[in-house]
């Protein structure tokens, strides 16, 4: 039995992904903050059987505090992780701000998925085909880091927010590779396309039904959409860092995968974990 970790295990990729290892026999630790999706899962998980193997952890990730804390827990409860999957996200329609004074999008996108990697690693390590899978938008040329303001403070655009975190989350691969290069954790960055998930859930009415009924019309089904992801958890790729969008791999040794640019932000997340809004 293999122990694999979700972020966003409550809803779309994140919770088909749950249900399809549970139902393979493995346990599933699902992370999300919204209680009523979290028993959701656990009352589905039970219809099949599962619900011995699975837990829901209530944890907001775009709270550095909370997600080292959520990474503590799962370090004490489990000694072996086979598989982080990251799939915890929301799209920001407005600039918000964390407790901590972060921004929203770079504290839930990017900061919680670097912090989460690094803390689990060495339990990751424990197990004999570790693999990190972050979903997320490699394979994009939209969007760029602005070094000079990423928590985006003088202009905040929603879609550059997305973008820029999608940038960051090709450069946290590399970041993890280049830092760990002994490790046998696989890290795979995998871009799924366009899935009818929760997509529609962040915007009022009447964009929400709009984008439900494009979702519905033209975007795939979750359970399609998730093939290729258990491939690759089932199946870890050879190399260290591997980059997909949907089955196409894509070339980590681009300019987007510069080790310059990943260790930056390495630094600049460190630093952000340890002074908040001051960084
Ligand atoms: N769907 C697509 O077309 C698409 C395209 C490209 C990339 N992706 C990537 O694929 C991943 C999954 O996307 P999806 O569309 O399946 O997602 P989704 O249906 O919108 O579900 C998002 C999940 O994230 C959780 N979440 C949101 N904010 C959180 C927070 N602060 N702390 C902890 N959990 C949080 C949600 O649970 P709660 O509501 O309980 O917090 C939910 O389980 C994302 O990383 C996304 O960037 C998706």
């Amino acid at each position: 039995m293999r122990t694999l970790v979700i972020t966003g295990g409550t809803q779309g990729i994140g919770r088909a992904l749950a249900l399809h290892y549970l139902s393979r026999g493995d346990q599933v630790i699902a992370v999300g903050t919204n209680q009523v999706k979290g028993e959701a899962l656990l009352t589905e998980a039970d219809r099949l059987s599962a619900g011995d193997r699975c837990s829901f952890l209530s944890a907001d990730l775009s709270s550095p505090t909370m997600t080292i804390r959520l990474a503590d827990r799962l370090r004490t409860e489990h000694p072996r992780i086979d598989a982080l999957v990251f799939g915890a996200f929301r799209y920001q329609t407005k600039r918000q701000e964390t407790a901590e004074g972060i921004e929203r999008t770079l504290a839930l996108y990017v900061l919680s998925r670097y912090l989460l990697a690094e803390e689990l690693r060495t339990t990751l390590e424990r197990a004999p085909h570790p693999v990190i899978v972050n979903l997320c938008g490699t394979g994009s040329r939209a969007g760029r880091l602005r070094w000079d303001d990423l928590q985006l403070r003088r202009r905040y655009r929603p879609f550059a927010a997305t973008m820029q975190g999608a940038r960051a989350n090709d450069l946290l691969g590399v970041a993890f590779t280049v830092e760990h290069p002994d490790s046998p954790v696989r890290y795979v960055l995998h871009n799924p396309l366009f899935v009818n998930t929760g997509l529609a859930e962040p915007f009022r009415q009447p964009t929400r039904t709009a984008v439900s009924i494009i979702a519905k019309l033209f975007a795939a089904p979750v359970d399609r959409a998730i093939q290729p992801i258990v491939e690759r958890i089932d199946t870890p790729p050879e190399p260290a860092l591997s980059a997909f969008q949907a089955r196409r791999p894509i070339d980590v040794t681009g300019p987007g995968f510069d080790p310059g640019a990943a260790r930056r932000l390495t630094i600049t997340l460190r630093n952000l974990t340890i002074n908040g809004a001051a960084a």
